[in-house]
C-alpha cells in the first residue's frame, strides 16, 4: 500500500504483520501517521514494513519516531528507520519495560515526557502519557489539525486492549476520561489499528466502556 494524504500535514500508510504478546501471536494491520511538510516529518510509529515506510517518507527529513507505545507491532521496524534516515526513537520512558520485550539490547534513542511539545513543518503536536495500554503509552494532540494520534489508548469503539501483560483497563479508563475526552470533541482521532474516530463519539460512550470491562 502507498500512503495517502488524508488532511492538512497528514500522510496515512498501513502495514501488515506479526503482535506478539504473552507467547501468542495476532495477525494484525497497523496505522503509520507521518505528519509534516514536503520537507520534514515525523513518523508516529514505525511498524512492520521498513521500506514502505522509507517509501512513503521519501527524501524528506525524519526529526523523530514518536511511540505511541513499544508493542513490537508498532516498533518492530524502528530501528531500520532511524538507521536508514538517522532519525532518533523517542519512547516514554515507562514504556521500556514493554520496549525490551523485543529490544533487549537496544534503547530507544531519547524520551518523550508528558507534556512535551514537538514542531514539525510548523505543525505542534503535545505529547500526553496516557496509560493503561501499556506503562508508557502516549497520545499526540495537534490543536491546529484538530487531529489526536491516539496510538492503541483509544479505537473506533473503545479503549484500547488491557488483556496483556503491563495493561491496565482501570488505568486506561482513568486516562481517557481525565486526559483524553477533556479534549475538544469535535478533535479527529486518528488510531493505531482500523478506523478514525472523534474524541466527542468516544467520550459519550464511557460510561458504557466503563461497565463492560473492556
Ligand atoms: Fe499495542
Amino acid at each position: 500500500m502507498t500512503a495517502q494524504k488524508v488532511g492538512e500535514g497528514v500522510e496515512h500508510l498501513t502495514t501488515s504483520g506479526q503482535f506478539q504478546i504473552d507467547g501468542n501471536s495476532f495477525d494484525v494491520d497497523n496505522n503509520v501517521w507521518i505528519v509534516g511538510d514536503s520537507s520534514e516529518v515525523v513518523l508516529l510509529d514505525a511498524p512492520h514494513d521498513a521500506e514502505a515506510i522509507k517509501k512513503a517518507v521519501g527524501d524528506r527529513n525524519v526529526v523523530a519516531i514518536l511511540c505511541t507505545h513499544s508493542h513490537n507491532d508498532h516498533v518492530n521496524a524502528a530501528p531500520a528507520i532511524a538507521q536508514a534516515f538517522d532519525a532518533p526513537i523517542l519512547l516514554n520512558p515507562d514504556d521500556r519495560v514493554v520496549w525490551n520485550l523485543t529490544y533487549p539490547d537496544r534503547e530507544p534513542d531519547g524520551e518523550i515526557t508528558d507534556g512535551e511539545t514537538f514542531t514539525v513543518g510548523g505543525i505542534e503536536l503535545r505529547a500526553i502519557h496516557t496509560p493503561g495500554h501499556s506503562p508508557g503509552s502516549t497520545v499526540f494532540y495537534a490543536p491546529d489539525l484538530g487531529t489526536l494520534f491516539s496510538g492503541d489508548t483509544l479505537f473506533n469503539g473503545g479503549p484500547g486492549a488491557t488483556g496483556p501483560s503491563y495493561s491496565d483497563f482501570n488505568v486506561i479508563i482513568e486516562s481517557l476520561a481525565q486526559k483524553v475526552f477533556t479534549l475538544p470533541g469535535d478533535t479527529i482521532v486518528r488510531t493505531g489499528h482500523g478506523d478514525t474516530t472523534k474524541v466527542g463519539d468516544e467520550a459519550s460512550r464511557l460510561e458504557e466502556y466503563r461497565e463492560r470491562g473492556y
